[in-house]
């Protein structure tokens, strides 16, 4: 007989006279002619309650199915006599498939979310991280579904590298050389990276965008969604060293375009989200943000505010507030400046755009007309209430003098970016792209404060477990 799963059965339209249903016991309570089990398979938050009888030859078996011990359920799908639940099932039959005895660590509900990450290997079968990863599979769904209905085309950009996206450097080294015993250069004390499997120094990618850029100077719009990888060591609650991101990259596209499509694609997974995991997002609004709703409504409702980094360094400046890292024009927007803007000043989404030239990546496009010392690039990032940067883009440098002059800038050397070189050299064209972190979209989106909880198997600084 097919299987039935939870949440169709939740929705039937009338009684059914035959339904068979598999999942694991969240709680039993035995009552003097029945027992009582909730039954959840994971496809949406509520379970469904399984009365058995113990006039049933197969009632021996439920003694059995304690919590968290997986079962199969043969019965008739009827109204419920009881409170909160339509539908319950009348079992006719009843197996217990593996027991779970009382080690077993979800006994009980309101375990910290700490104890939860040593346990990860169970913990999505807890309401909230089995909410969590329905929201995050349907949210990646809408990704594709957002670019896909606009004409982008999906590139599936190298995880192994050996070039520095970002110019930044903070890239874990893959290697297959012997590191205790690694061959040496002539005159033996350097390494002789030759030898290494790609005959070069390779890297995990920090980002898809370069090779993105390449697609879009094919295809003309695409977009990468794929794990990234940064090495460092920032232990807060918003930093993975491996993360999803999703990275669009629009030919003939400039800044103002560029934040437009930001905008609204933020707007189509919140959209999404409420619309496609209403029960989870309100179990998110219950037990773990009470302004959730209200908020992820406030973000559709209104356009996201856009200001220049320079007024925004003026609006820290006379904010009265003290600050641990000083506002200067030139300096980077700091954790504590951002949430400002966001969460005090302006209480909305905000993109802040024309970053200082030096503090940006070599590829963002040099502004014309700014001042000798306060040169700026066509930089973005939207900032979002509770998060802070949720997305970091920009217009892309197209012309070959002023890219090989902001490579010289971050002393970046032009033989190892010599494709990257040849972009501008044939059919260059005006274009922008930005990312967004995967992992950041799902906190704003569930109101979970931590990264590692809206990751599967999270790893961050010291922790690579599972
Ligand atoms: O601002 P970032 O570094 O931008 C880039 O990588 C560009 N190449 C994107 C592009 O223009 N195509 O990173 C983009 C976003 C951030 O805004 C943040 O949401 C997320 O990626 N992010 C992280 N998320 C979790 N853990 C980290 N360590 C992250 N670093 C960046
Ligand atoms: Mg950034």
């Amino acid at each position: 007989m097919l299987r039935t799963l939870v949440k169709d059965a939740l929705h039937a339209a009338g009684p059914v006279d035959t339904i068979f249903l598999q999942g694991w016991v969240r709680t039993r309570r035995d009552a003097k002619a029945f027992s009582f089990i909730e039954l959840n398979d994971g496809s949406c938050l509520k379970g469904l309650q399984v009365i058995v009888d113990t006039t049933l030859p197969d009632y021996a078996n439920v003694a059995h199915a304690n919590t968290g011990a997986s079962v199969e359920v043969h019965g008739k799908l009827v109204e419920s006599k009881g409170q909160g639940q339509k539908w319950e099932v009348v079992a006719t039959g009843f197996k217990v498939l593996g027991e779970a005895d009382a080690t077993y660590p979800l006994q009980k509900k309101g375990h910290t979310l700490e104890f939860l990450r040593e346990i990860a290997h169970l913990r999505p079968r807890s309401n909230l991280f089995g909410a969590v990863f329905r929201v995050r599979s349907r949210l990646a769904y809408a990704v594709h579904q957002f670019f896909q209905e606009r004409g982008f085309y999906y590139v599936h950009t190298p995880i192994i590298t050996a070039s520095d996206a970002e110019g930044a450097g903070d890239m874990f080294r893959v290697t297959t050389l012997d590191l205790e015993n690694p061959p040496k250069l002539e005159g033996g004390k350097q390494v002789d990276n030759t030898k290494d499997f790609f005959g070069k120094k390779t890297f995990l990618t920090v980002s898809g965008q370069l090779e993105g850029e390449i697609f879009a100077h094919a295809l003309s719009n695409v977009y990468t969604f794929g794990p990234t990888f940064r090495a460092e060591n920032s232990n807060t609650s918003r930093h993975a060293a491996e993360f999803w991101m999703i990275e669009p990259e629009v030919a003939f596209c400039d800044l103002a375009g560029n934040m437009d499509l930001a905008e609204a694609f933020v707007k189509h997974l919140i959209r999404d989200a409420k619309e496609h995991c209403a029960a989870d997002l309100e179990f998110f609004a219950k037990f773990v943000d009470k302004d959730l709703m209200p908020r992820l409504d406030f973000v559709l409702e209104k356009p996201f505010v856009r200001c220049s980094y320079t007024e925004a360094v003026e609006i820290l400046g006379k904010s009265g507030k003290t600050w641990e890292h000083p506002v200067a024009w030139g300096a980077n927007l700091q954790a504590e400046h951002e949430r400002y803007l966001t969460e005090e000043h302006f209480k909305c989404p905000t993109t802040v755009y024309n970053y200082p030239r030096a503090i940006k990546a070599f590829y963002m496009r040099q502004n014309d007309g700014t001042a000798e010392g306060r040169e700026t690039v066509a930089a973005m990032d939207l900032l979002v209430p509770g998060i802070g940067e949720i997305i970091g883009g920009s217009q892309r440098e197209e012309r070959l003098d002023k890219l090989r002059a902001g490579m010289a800038l971050h002393h970046l050397d032009e033989k190892a970016y010599w494709w990257y070189l040849d972009l501008r050299r044939y059919g260059s064209v005006p274009h922008a792209g930005f990312g967004l972190g995967f992992e950041r979209m799902l906190m704003f989106v569930t109101g979970v404060g931590n990264i590692r909880d809206v990751i599967p198997f999270a790893r961050t600084p010291g922790t690579a477990d599972f």
